[in-house]
């Protein structure tokens, strides 16, 4: 078996003593694989996302990322990051923020940030500023500006979360057709369910207080997995399984 790119091991992490937001987290992540996390707000989805990132340090246990510690190998550019909120440079059009990534990486061999900005439907919007744009626009820049470099791991947190219904739905058929050219090892936060089950080849159920894997569910939907028009049958099944195992494990925790 190959190694994992992203290995959590016995991890925990508390902010104050005695309480634990995650316990116990064993996760392996193959090369090219794409988990999806869900769980109850505050289970401890983010702070998952940033020990990945180098930016936070389990309290136990260990991350390794390509075999080496998160902060190294976002050192050697592999890992591309969007967070909730947008993080985008005000003085710079959507087109410069995305070749912003290129530059700091000095990747050479990235995406065309115009097509992947056209690819994300902001073609009409390449030369806007992150004020003349929707919060919704902003965050599909901040996705591209994460992913256009190439990194083997990609780490996303609810990165469709603050986009309307529609955009959605598009954003997660473009989504997926960038991540299967690129095929990147991809962690990704959301709080939909249909989304982790298009997106994920597994989806992983956090529990709360303290924050454990609930569930590691595999998703073997063949895809391109076009759902928006005619969901079919097995995937409506497989929504209704993973979203049964959610509802119970919220159920659990009282929420
Ligand atoms: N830097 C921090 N200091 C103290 N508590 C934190 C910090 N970051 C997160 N927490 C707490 O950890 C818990 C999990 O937070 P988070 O990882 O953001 O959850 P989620 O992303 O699943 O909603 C929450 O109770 C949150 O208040
Ligand atoms: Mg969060």
């Amino acid at each position: 078996m190959t190694d994992p790119a992203v290995r959590l091991k016995q991890v925990s992490k508390r902010f104050k003593a005695g309480v634990d937001i995650l316990t116990g987290i064993d996760l392996a992540v193959a090369p090219g694989e794409l988990v999806a996390l869900v769980g109850a707000s505050g289970c401890g989805k983010t702070t998952l996302l940033r020990m990945a990132a180098g930016l936070e340090e389990p309290s136990e246990g260990s991350v390794e990322v390509l075999g080496r510690s998160p902060a190294q190998a976002c050192a050697l550019r592999q890992v591309g990051v969007a967070f909730q909120r947008a993080a985008l440079v005000p003085s710079r059009t959507a087109l410069e923020n995305v070749q912003l990534t290129l530059a700091i990486t000095r990747r050479t061999d990235g995406l065309d940030p115009s097509q992947l900005l056209r690819d994300f439907g902001l073609g009409e919007h390449l030369h806007a500023y992150p004020h003349q744009l929707s919060g919704g626009m902003q965050q599909r820049v901040n996705i591209a500006a994460a992913l256009v470099h190439q990194p083997q791991i990609l780490l996303l947190d609810e990165p469709l979360g603050a986009l309307d219904e529609i955009t959605r739905e598009s954003m997660t058929e473009w989504l997926a057709g960038v991540l299967a050219r690129t095929r990147p090892t991809t962690l990704l936060v959301t709080h939909s369910v249909e989304e982790a089950v298009v997106l994920a080849d597994r989806v992983v159920i956090l529990s709360r207080y303290p924050g454990r894997i609930a569930h590691d569910i595999p998703i073997h939907l063949p895809r391109p997995r076009d759902i928006w028009g005619k969901p079919s049958a097995e995937f409506q099944e497989t929504v209704r399984t993973v979203r049964g195992h959610l509802h119970a494990v919220l159920r659990a925790t009282g929420i």
